[in-house]
């Protein structure tokens, strides 16, 4: 047995940790089982600074989180979370929805990027692209239902549908109209994309995903938007003349004008769940609202009602389905500050503001904690056999 490196062996206070890191998993692992959190967390890497996959792991499970969404399939992130029972949805990102129309491509990625993984790592969703309605780019249109399709049959021949959902995530400015909720319309640009999707996503049995910040509308106008309306705050709200429902905050009657509009293209069968929301904490001199204040009241008041299980005005019965964005600040995202700006934490695992989400963030890898506590039991046994043989 090799002498153990002096700078490992040299500090016990490392297997200390190791410890109490272990009974701290045991303990968020126990309440994932139990249910958990049942708010999602996006866990974005657009950064040069974050944690590895195996410490965010540990993060996440000490935060009881149960959900976790990636917008790739990265390795290292699903190795990390084997047997801890969170959920994932991961991704094929924009620049691969063309190549997945091929059918033996699609496959192919199911093959390496979610069969292995299954079931130790409850992959239960995949998003074929991303706001691709966004853009301009009229063959990533044309490409991705195809990809759907392609990716869902590529599920089939390997007997996981209805194991793993298929859909794709939108942005809101798919919608041409979303007030008063009962109006929500999709822009006609898009409806000849979206009315087969909407039929694939009803047959497939898998949910609608949309992207929703009531901070962009506050942001575009902040004397004319109410802040209570846009954080979850006490206010009168506002009433669809149609429905005569009453809305207390953004968010939900984002979620219904977006009901309404797959309801206009006949379809009652579809859920809508959020995969993106959130706040900045910071941002340019002109991103109003930009502040860990507004970011933690925001955040708060969203957990509290995804915790006590609310569903929208014209869904209560369906409790809110909800990724929060996003787990870290990641500093290499281009565009204004906010976007670099929306994490809970930030890379050393400081939460960026209070709402009572608190985790462990180990201060080195697991694998490395793990080799020193192998040393350190290492030594004690060559002490131990030292001591018989002497
Ligand atoms: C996705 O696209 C990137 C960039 O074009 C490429 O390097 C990668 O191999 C593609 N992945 C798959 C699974 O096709
Ligand atoms: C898309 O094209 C329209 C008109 O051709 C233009 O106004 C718009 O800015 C473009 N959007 C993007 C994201 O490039
Ligand atoms: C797939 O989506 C449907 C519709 O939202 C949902 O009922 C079902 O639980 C999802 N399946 C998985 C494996 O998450």
């Amino acid at each position: 047995m090799a002498v153990p490196e002096p700078s490992r062996t040299g500090s016990p206070p490392r297997v200390f940790l190791l410890v109490f890191a272990i009974i701290l998993t045991a303990t968020a692992d126990e309440a994932v089982a139990a249910g958990g959190l049942s708010i999602g967390i996006n866990y974005g890497q657009i950064a040069d600074n974050l944690p590895s996959p195996s410490r965010v792991s540990m993060l996440l499970r000490s935060m009881q989180v149960s959900k976790v969404k990636l917008y790739d399939a990265d390795q290292n992130v699903l190795s990390a979370f084997l047997d801890t029972g969170v959920e994932f949805v991961i991704g094929i990102g924009n620049e691969n929805v063309s190549a997945m129309v091929d059918p033996a491509a699609a496959r192919a990625w199911v093959q390496q990027h979610v069969r292995p993984y299954l079931p130790s790592t409850r992959i239960t969703c995949i998003t074929v692209g991303n706001e691709v309605f966004k853009g301009n780019d009229t063959d990533l249109k044309d490409s991705l239902l195809p990809a759907m399709k392609s990716v869902y049959q590529a599920l089939g021949a390997l007997g996981l549908q209805g194991q793993v959902n298929v859909t794709t995530a939108h942005s809101l400015d798919i919608m041409g109209s979303s007030y008063p909720p009962s109006a929500g319309a999709f822009r006609p640009d898009v409806v000849p994309y979206i009315q087969p999707l909407l039929d694939f996503l009803s047959a497939a049995r898998s949910p609608f995903l949309i992207n929703c910040y009531p901070y962009f509308a506050y942001k575009d106008d902040p004397t004319g938007v109410p802040l209570e309306y846009v954080l979850f705050q006490p206010n009168a709200g506002v009433t669809d003349p149609t429905t005569g429902l009453n809305y207390d905050n953004m968010l939900y009657a984002q979620v219904d004008s977006v009901y309404a509009a797959i309801q206009a293209l006949g379809h009652a069968d579809v859920d809508v769940k959020i995969s993106e929301t959130g706040w900045p904490s910071r941002g340019d001199p002109d991103e109003a609202g930009a502040t860990p204040q507004y970011a933690g009241i925001y955040i708060g008041n969203l957990l509290r009602r995804i915790e006590s299980k609310q569903g929208t005005p014209l869904r209560p019965a369906v409790p809110i389905d909800v990724y929060v964005f996003a787990l870290f600040n990641e500093n290499l995202k281009p565009g204004p500050a906010s976007e670099r700006n929306y994490g809970l934490f930030y890379p050393d695992g400081t939460p960026v503001y209070n709402v009572g989400l608190r985790g462990y963030l180990p201060p080195m890898d697991e694998s490395d904690a793990t080799r020193t506590a192998i040393h350190f039991l290492a030594l004690i046994a060559l002490a131990f056999v030292t001591l018989v043989l002497s």
